[in-house]
């Protein structure tokens, strides 16, 4: 629906309106990683030409932490009180009549601090770590069976230790919004993935009703997780268009952005394994520590896919946090489960060689229908079919067991690798309005509902849908997405649950209007309909009628993997070509099979173009992307696109994508699971199997760089 805009540049993002009258905010940030501020010199700021407004209190409240209760990415809200949590925080908003005063000016506040040491990795003095179980009791840890004995029974034994990286979404569209006061009304253009919280949680900042917050988001630049709720810089901005009586629009540079937004923290895994000879697996424990915060706990909870990831009746996993000098961590695209398959496929692929046996056969001999964590079944699971199906494409059959021992005609070595991946069938409460109007020639239909348009061609799946249904062609079929204006709640858009929520919803507003209209359940619209408007609700299986209230607040409400009666997950299994160049050690990658069961495939083309989206993801994560950090003063260094390498279209060959679509009706009544995530699941445990098998080495952190392999 909207591919033609974007590749052409026309589609118009958040920030890119602009009222007339718009001034331009940047912020000045901390110099020092941790401490006080003991005071904050705006004079030469404010003398600058142009300048209007230099904050550097507001009067604001917290609005608290997404996964606290909250609605912003961390509880900190900065410019509320001297403490400096981590560098780059901010600690003055400077506003100006145009963007070359306001950053002339931002770059001229300066302030005095008390310091104090910091502790921004997981091996750092200073870092405290803390037992997740017992700082969140609700989030207890997954125990199957007995884990420890059975591991140490095991004829074979695996136990193996892996670090990933903090990294960093490098979205296109920077964080940024346009605020706006009209009258007494406050409104919001930005690109966001939950324009309820930013609604919400604004209105809490501010102490006004919600209903007199609009936030305006039909398109967001890539969300990724980083834009999932309420940003740090929205409530200050709001003060000062007020203060100010015109807009205010703010860009967070790139730089900034690696401070003042998310990020995908650092994470060791510790992946112990027991199989017998024949490589059935008897045993699994995972033990993770993952980074978080002073100020706030984001959850880890990576053994939530890897216990049922295979057969395996005795599982343990102990999950720990490690708060640190850091803006609070948050999601980033298959946030737990890229990280945890990469330690626990590659421990899988040790399992293979130890036992000798083929590292597809060994997964599809240790599949299961069942879900060992809660002995329900799985709402539909085709790992299988995705392995077969990928080896088949893919040539797996002439692949040589012995590492090293598959040469390029270069001379160059040649790794073939394989991994599975899975990701939680997630869905959450949504509100569909359809209307109907009759023209000369024929019907248009309207559809708001739940759902934020960023990237992955939401549109596009609702519109398919509805033309199906109606038998509307595309072009009469309007689709309002991710905005608050007098529609239902627009939910938070995550979790890969957006198609699995949307398309629900939507199902049932269709029904609803066939009932209203007395038309049978198929078949195109008769002549002579009036206008009619219906609106129907669905929430994820077992949920109470109750969670719409509580999406309504903007508040997170997705539900699953676990469901009354099932267990749902999406599956994938990617294969991976590696050619290692003898010389440079430079690893390239010039083709990788991918296939996915992600239910019912809503929209083939956008699908495709997302799973080949996540590939590359992946890729980057294998072989590029790390946030180095200044373990001395704190703070993010290669904050650039120059320093931060992210794979580029020559280093991507060719991403051949399969799907087994197969419609799970037990999720939803569309029958779809979850895409977005999962089809970077697994990629970077892949890659490294393929890395093993070109060259005999196992990399067991990301990325995996020239240095690891000279
Ligand atoms: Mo996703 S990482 O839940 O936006």
């Amino acid at each position: 629906m909207d591919a033609y805009e974007k590749v052409t540049g026309a589609l118009r993002y958040g920030a890119d309106r602009l009222p007339p009258g718009t001034a331009h905010a940047v912020f000045a940030v901390a110099t020092v990683g941790k401490g006080r501020l003991l005071s904050v010199d705006t004079g030469a700021a404010a003398a600058v030409p142009g300048v209007r407004l230099v904050l550097t209190r507001v009067d604001i409240e917290s609005a608290g932490f997404l996964l606290g209760g909250g609605y912003a990415f961390q509880s900190l809200q900065p410019l509320t009180s001297d403490q400096i949590a981590y560098r780059g925080q901010p600690i003055a908003l400077v506003v100006a009549d145009d963007l070359v005063a306001a950053n002339e000016a931002a770059a001229l506040v300066s302030a005095r601090y008390e310091t104090a040491p910091v502790a921004v990795e997981i091996d750092a003095p200073g870092a405290e770590v803390v037992v997740q179980s017992e700082v969140l009791p609700d989030l207890h840890d997954i125990s199957v069976g007995d884990g420890e004995a059975a591991y140490a029974a095991s004829p074979v034994r695996i136990d193996r230790e892996y670090d990933l990286p903090q990294q960093h979404p490098l979205p296109m569209e920077l964080v940024a919004s346009v605020v706006e006061w009209q009258g007494d009304k406050l409104v919001i253009h930005e690109g966001t993935q939950n324009s309820s919280a930013i609604q919400n949680g604004v209105a809490k900042q501010l102490a006004v009703p919600a209903d007199r917050v609009d936030v305006i988001s039909p398109s967001v630049g890539g969300g990724f997780g980083q834009k999932n709720s309420l940003q740090p810089h929205i409530g200050p901005v709001a003060v000062a268009a007020r203060q100010l009586g015109r807009p205010v629009k703010i860009v967070l540079s790139r730089s900034q952005t690696f401070h003042a937004a998310s990020f995908r923290p650092a994470s060791r895994h510790r992946v112990r394994i027991g199989a017998d000879t024949d490589g059935r697996l008897l045993a699994a424990i995972h033990d993770i520590d993952q980074q978080t915060s002073r100020h706030d706990y984001f959850p880890a909870m990576y053994s939530e896919l890897t216990a049922r990831l295979y057969d395996i009746s005795n599982f343990h996993s102990r999950q720990r946090l490690v708060r640190t000098d850091v803006q609070t961590p948050g999601y980033m695209r298959a946030p737990y489960e890229s990280p945890a398959t990469f330690a626990f496929e590659s421990t899988i692929d040790e399992v293979a060689y130890a036992v000798r046996k083929d590292p597809v056969a060994l997964r599809l001999a240790n599949d299961t229908a069942v879900d060992p964590v809660t002995g329900h079944p799985f709402s539909s699971r085709f790992l299988a079919d995705c392995l077969r199906r990928g080896a088949k494409r893919f040539g797996w059959a002439d692949r040589s067991f012995a590492p090293g021992s598959m040469r390029g005609r270069d001379g160059s070595l040649i790794g073939w690798g394989v991994a599975a991946g899975a990701y939680k069938g997630a869905a959450a409460p949504a509100t569909a309005r359809l209307r109907l109007v009759p023209t000369r020639s024929g019907y248009e239909a309207t559809i708001w509902v739940d759902g934020h348009e960023m990237g992955q061609g939401i549109r596009t799946a609702i519109n398919r849908l509805v033309a199906d249904d109606l038998g509307l062609r595309s072009d009469r079929i309007a689709i309002g997405v991710g905005d608050t204006r007098g529609v239902p709640p627009q939910h938070l858009t995550a979790g890969s649950w957006g198609t699995a929520t949307a398309l629900p919803a939507v199902h049932a507003a269709l029904k609803k209007l066939r009932a209203q209209l007395g038309l049978g359940p198929r078949g195109r619209l008769p002549p002579g309909l009036g206008e009619t408007v219906v609106q129907a609700r669905t929430q994820a299986p077992g949920q109470p009628e109750a969670i719409h209230e509580r999406a309504a607040l903007g508040l997170p409400a997705g539900g699953g993997p676990e469901y009354p009666n099932f267990t749902s997950f999406s599956f994938v299994a990617h294969f991976v070509e590696v050619r290692v160049e003898t010389t440079t050690r430079r690893v390239r990658v010039p083709r990788v099979v991918s296939v996915v069961d992600c239910g019912r495939v809503a929209s083939p083309t956008t699908a495709a173009s997302q799973v080949r989206g996540g590939v590359v993801w992946g890729l980057g994560a294998s072989l590029r992307e790390r946030s180095e950090v200044d373990p001395r003063f704190g703070g993010f260094l290669n904050t650039s696109l120059e320093e931060y390498p992210v794979p580029v279209n020559a280093d991507i060959g060719h991403i051949d994508v399969g799907f087994v679509n197969k419609p799970d009706p037990r999720l939803n009544a569309v029958g779809v699971k979850g895409l977005g995530e999962v089809c970077m699941v697994g990629v970077a445990a892949a890659a490294a199997s393929a890395v093993f098998h070109a060259t005999g080495r196992r990399i067991r952190h990301l990325p995996m760089r020239l240095e690891d392999l000279v």
